[in-house]
């Protein structure tokens, strides 16, 4: 079932890049894009400490903007609700969850729309293990969500669309439940491994919270 629903989005993706390079040969226009910019030149300042992160976790400079990409950007009061447990993480941790946050897909406005009324099941492929997918829904009232196994966010707005990159304004951080094991950056490898260890007990808090 979900074979076919990636199959879909893959077919999709292609016949719109097919259809997009021959429609025109000039280079995309956001060859000059530069996330920490748009993010924070955005008039309602929500995403000031997105733009903030993206940028100290080094997410901004590893995006190709030749390459399709859909970023679901967490506004401030996401991350200010998730605060302290974030920031005590390692940052290959911040870093990996920043990620869960991307997929290698461009999403039009329309086109994410017609994913969810499909209930589409994005795959974000770390080490062969499918578990950090994002599903994509429709709510009663017509907007679009985005979750993973854990946690569920709305899209509130279209902060960019130029093909082949769309930014999302979301009012939640869409955080993995689990880390991936072996952590996936090998550069700083010490930090990394003790990762499990306070992730537990963020997900402990965030349990308690939920709870209560
Ligand atoms: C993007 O913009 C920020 C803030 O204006 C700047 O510090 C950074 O160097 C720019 N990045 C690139 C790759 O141009
Ligand atoms: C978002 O957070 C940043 C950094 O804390 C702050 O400068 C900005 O004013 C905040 N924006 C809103 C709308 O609260
Ligand atoms: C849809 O419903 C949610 C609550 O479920 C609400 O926060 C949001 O503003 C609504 N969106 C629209 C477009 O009415
Ligand atoms: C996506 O939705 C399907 C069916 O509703 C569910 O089985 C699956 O666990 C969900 N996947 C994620 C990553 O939330």
């Amino acid at each position: 079932m979900s074979i076919i629903k990636i199959i879909f989005i893959i077919s999709l993706s292609l016949s719109f890049s097919l259809s997009s390079s021959s429609s025109s040969s000039s280079p995309p226009s956001s060859s000059n894009f530069n996330l920490t910019q748009i993010l924070t030149n955005d008039p309602s300042h929500s995403f000031d400490i997105a733009s903030s992160e993206f940028h100290s976790h080094q997410i901004d400079t590893e995006i190709n903007p030749n390459s399709p990409v859909t970023i679901f950007v967490p506004d401030n009061k996401s991350f200010l609700y998730f605060s302290s447990a974030y920031h005590a993480l390692p940052s290959d941790n911040i870093h990996f969850i920043l990620k869960c946050h991307i997929i290698d897909i461009y999403f039009s406005p329309s086109r994410l729309l017609l994913a969810a009324k499909s209930h589409s099941t994005v795959a974000r492929d770390v080490s062969g293990n499918t578990m950090f997918s994002l599903n994509l829904t429709v709510s009663a009232n017509g907007s679009v969500l985005v979750s993973n196994n854990f946690y569920q966010a709305m899209v509130t707005r279209t902060l960019y669309d130029n093909y082949p990159i769309a930014l999302y304004g979301v009012d939640n951080m869409l955080f993995p439940r689990y880390l991936p094991d072996p952590p996936i950056a090998a550069d700083h490898s010490a930090a990394a491994a003790v990762c499990c260890f306070p992730f537990f007990f963020f997900y402990l808090f965030i349990s308690f919270l939920l709870c209560i």
